[in-house]
């Protein structure tokens, strides 16, 4: 087990900037999750963890020890990809056991590493089978299980899950989050969706343009965004963002098309630190309903608006209709939904909204 560290590291490809003065430290067995859109620099980041591709500038520490120039497979790192690529007329075993044979690894060795992964992995029972016979989770272990048999001190994994059918996908990362947590190892996990960091992540690293939005637990992630993007980009329904300006007369309020709301002054106060008088407010569509306490609490919160669209999901259904030219969604929980067509009392929970800068 290591820390890994970044330090004021950069990837510049001819012009392309993909990695920009990124600084990042993980923790002894931490599970950080880099986490952003397709070609924010995800994959540059661990593959310069890795060896595979140089620093433009800045320091890659692993274990405390600066690795800028230790070959990649002096690093002590096993990587697991998306394409876990197995080689297709060796069985299970021998697919686990290839990258100890050639390190020199004795045979009885290789053969506890691998019956004890197998084991952990449960897979054991097909160690004499050929890739072509196994079901897509089955060929992701196999492949996780070639990376731990390296008992290395830092797993990089790259959208390992993103070839699996939706509802695998949830099953393996529950196991995967279970077995990281069970070897301590420390990880670098690579996603592009967002429910998979914030249900696996220790902490989550979220990238765009190649530049560092925010690092932080998804608890913090999601109630205190850093920014715009940041806000947009956490939570399964995305936040809904209304323009509004800020009136300060007597009570505090914001105004935006077909709006009009009193706030809270810790509300006043981060509209205030943007300092700018064009806003946009956030507020997550799960704050958004029908609460009878807060509705009477704070009536000057209180929306009518038209339900145009809404879909059941079960447990809750999710109300679409548009406040002046904005389209906003509301996630009800329960069962007493109001119909499309109908005009309902919304309820907006300010004291849960964000205010960020317009631009
Ligand atoms: N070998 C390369 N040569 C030139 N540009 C590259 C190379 N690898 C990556 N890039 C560019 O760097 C940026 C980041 O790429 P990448 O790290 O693969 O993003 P992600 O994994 O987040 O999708 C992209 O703009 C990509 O086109
Ligand atoms: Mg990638």
């Amino acid at each position: 087990m290591a820390c890994v560290e970044l330090r004021n590291v950069w990837k510049v490809f001819g012009e392309t900037v993909a990695v920009r003065d990124f600084n990042l430290r993980i923790d002894e067995g931490e599970l950080m999750v880099v986490v952003g859109p397709s070609g924010c620099g995800k994959t540059t980041i661990l593959r310069m963890v890795a060896g595979l591709e140089d620093v433009s500038r800045g320091g890659i520490y692993i274990g405390g020890r600066q690795v800028n120039d230790v070959l990649a497979r002096d690093r002590n790192i096993a990587m697991v990809f998306q394409n876990y690529a197995l080689y297709p007329h060796m069985n299970v075993f021998d697919n686990m056991a290839f990258g100890l044979k050639n390190r020199k690894v004795p045979r009885e060795e290789t053969r506890r590493r691998v019956g004890e992964a197998a084991r952990v992995l449960g897979i054991d029972h097909l160690l004499g089978r050929k890739p072509k016979a196994l079901s897509g989770g089955q060929r992701q272990r196999v492949a996780l299980g070639r990376a731990m048999v390296r008992e290395p001190q830092v797993f990089l994994m790259d959208e390992p899950l993103s070839n699996l059918d939706a509802r695998l996908r949830v099953q393996m990362r529950v196991e995967l989050a279970r077995l990281q947590r069970r070897l301590g190892v420390t990880t670098i996990y690579v996603t592009h969706d967002q429910v998979e960091a914030m249900t696996m992540g220790h902490r989550i690293v979220i990238m765009n343009g190649g530049i560092v939005q925010q690092i932080d637990t998804p608890m913090r992630l999601y109630e205190r965004p850093a920014n715009l993007f940041v806000a947009g980009f956490i939570g399964s329904t995305p936040m809904n963002f209304i323009p509004v300006t800020l009136e300060r007369h007597d009570e505090p309020a914001l105004r935006g098309e077909g709006l009009y709301f009193p706030i809270p002054p810790e509300l006043v106060e981060s509209g205030l630190k943007t300092g700018k008088e064009r806003l946009v407010l956030g507020v997550r569509p799960e704050d958004i309903g029908l609460d009878p306490e807060l509705a009477r609490q704070h009536p000057e919160w209180i929306c009518r608006v038209g339900a145009e669209v809404v879909e059941s999901l079960g447990a809750e259904s999710l109300v679409y209709f548009t406040i002046g030219r904005t389209a906003v969604t509301a996630r009800l929980a329960g069962v007493n939904i109001p119909r499309p067509g109908e005009t309902v009392p919304l309820v907006f929970n300010l004291n849960r909204a964000h205010l960020f800068a317009r631009e």
